[in-house]
Formats: C-alpha cells, structure tokens, sequence
C-alpha cells in the first residue's frame, strides 16, 4: 500500500469530516463556522443589532455566522492579515492585529464608538516547536485582550480561541481580574486531538 504523507492525511481526515461536509451543504466558507454557532447557542454572545469585531476572520466562516445573527441593525468589522473575499454588510480590514496601521484603521471605522463583542479565532502558524508555538499563541490572546481594552463596551464579551499550554493558565487567571465571569468550553466542531479550547469572558470591567 502507498505510504501516504501529511497531505494526505490531512485530505483522508477532511473526507471523513461531518463538519467540512455539512460546511459545503450550507453554503459556509468554513468547518470552523459550526464551532461558533455553538458557542452562541450555548452563550447567547451575538444577538441582533450587535456590534462585533473579529480578530483572525480570514477565510470568513465565522463572519458568515455573525452577519446572519446580527442583521441589518448590526455591525462587524472583521481582520486578519490574509485576504477574505468580500461579504454582504461585513466591513474588512487587512493587516496584523498587533499593528498600529490596523488599529488607527479600526478606531476610524467606529468613530470612537465601542462595541458589543470581540471576537479571536486568531491561531498562529504551528512550528512544531512547543516553546515557541506556545509564546506566539498567548502573544496573541494577549493582542486580543488588549483590543478589549481600546474597542469593548462595559459588560462586553470575549470569546477567545486559546490553546492548552502551562502559561495558558496564568493568562486564564489574568482575564478574570478584566471581566466577571470567564467560562472555558470546547466546541463539538473543534478536534478532539487538537489542543484548541475557547473562552467566553463575560461582563467586562473597564
Ligand atoms: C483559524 S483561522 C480563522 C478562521 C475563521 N474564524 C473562520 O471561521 O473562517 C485563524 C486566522 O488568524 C489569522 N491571524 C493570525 N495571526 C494574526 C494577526 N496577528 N493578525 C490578524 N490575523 C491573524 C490567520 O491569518 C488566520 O486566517
């Protein structure tokens, strides 16, 4: 039998996915869509009319999900540093969220309003090398919760893509001294086998 390589797990593995299947029935750019719609199942974090921005949005699954949820009265200003074809009503900006550029973009884009909901599915690219993989993975939690303190409302929600690494606890225990009730939860969309977790932060304290 033919050896097959990472590729070709990776192809077997998104074959088998009931998530890439029912993502391309749907009509979602995205496997990752399903995790969301979970979540806001579970939590109630994106209601009509809410004002969401979206850190790591790119190819746009998840903004897909907001703009069905939020409606006409809604607003989502979506980010990443890869292109993501245009949707209806959502506002896209290009760059790194950590820059300058993107954030004086974002602050123009709100007028100096604050919003309902942030939102990081943000994932640095895996290197292999544990130390590494873990320090750019809080780098950008970290990049994320600062966004709460420049764009979030009073009482706002995070929810926050993390991965289980030992400094991820401290981080954790961090982002409760900002907000009144910080829940951990795993979507059934995200891989059993995958270190990925996410975070919903509830009730900011600015
Ligand atoms: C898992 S994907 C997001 C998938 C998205 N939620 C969806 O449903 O389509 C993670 C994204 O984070 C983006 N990203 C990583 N670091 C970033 C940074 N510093 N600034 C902006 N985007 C970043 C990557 O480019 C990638 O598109």
């Amino acid at each position: 039998m033919a050896r097959r390589g990472s590729s070709g797990r990776w192809l077997d593995r998104q074959a088998k996915d009931v998530y890439v299947r029912r993502s391309k029935q749907d009509n979602y750019r995205a496997r990752s869509a399903y995790k969301l719609k979970d979540l806001n199942s579970k939590y109630k974090i994106i209601r009509r009319g809410s004002k969401v921005v979206e850190l790591g949005a790119a190819p746009g699954g998840w903004s897909q999900v907001v703009s069905e949820v939020i409606g006409k009265q809604g607003c989502l200003i979506a980010l990443d540093v890869l292109e993501c074809d245009p949707l209806n009503s959502v506002q896209f900006i290009r760059g790194d969220c950590s820059s300058h550029a993107v954030r004086e973009q974002l602050l123009e884009k709100l007028g100096g309003a604050r919003v309902d909901v942030v939102l990081s599915d943000m994932a640095p690219n895996i290197s292999g090398i544990a130390l590494k993989d873990e320090a750019a993975s809080i780098h950008l939690a970290e990049v994320a919760a600062d966004f709460c303190g420049d764009y979030l409302k009073r009482d706002g929600t995070l929810v926050l893509k993390l991965f289980d690494y030992p400094d991820t606890i401290e981080f954790i225990k961090n982002l409760k001294t900002l907000f009144s009730e910080v829940i951990r939860t795993k979507p059934t969309a995200s891989r059993a086998e995958s270190r990925e977790f996410y975070v919903v932060a509830r009730g900011f304290v600015i």
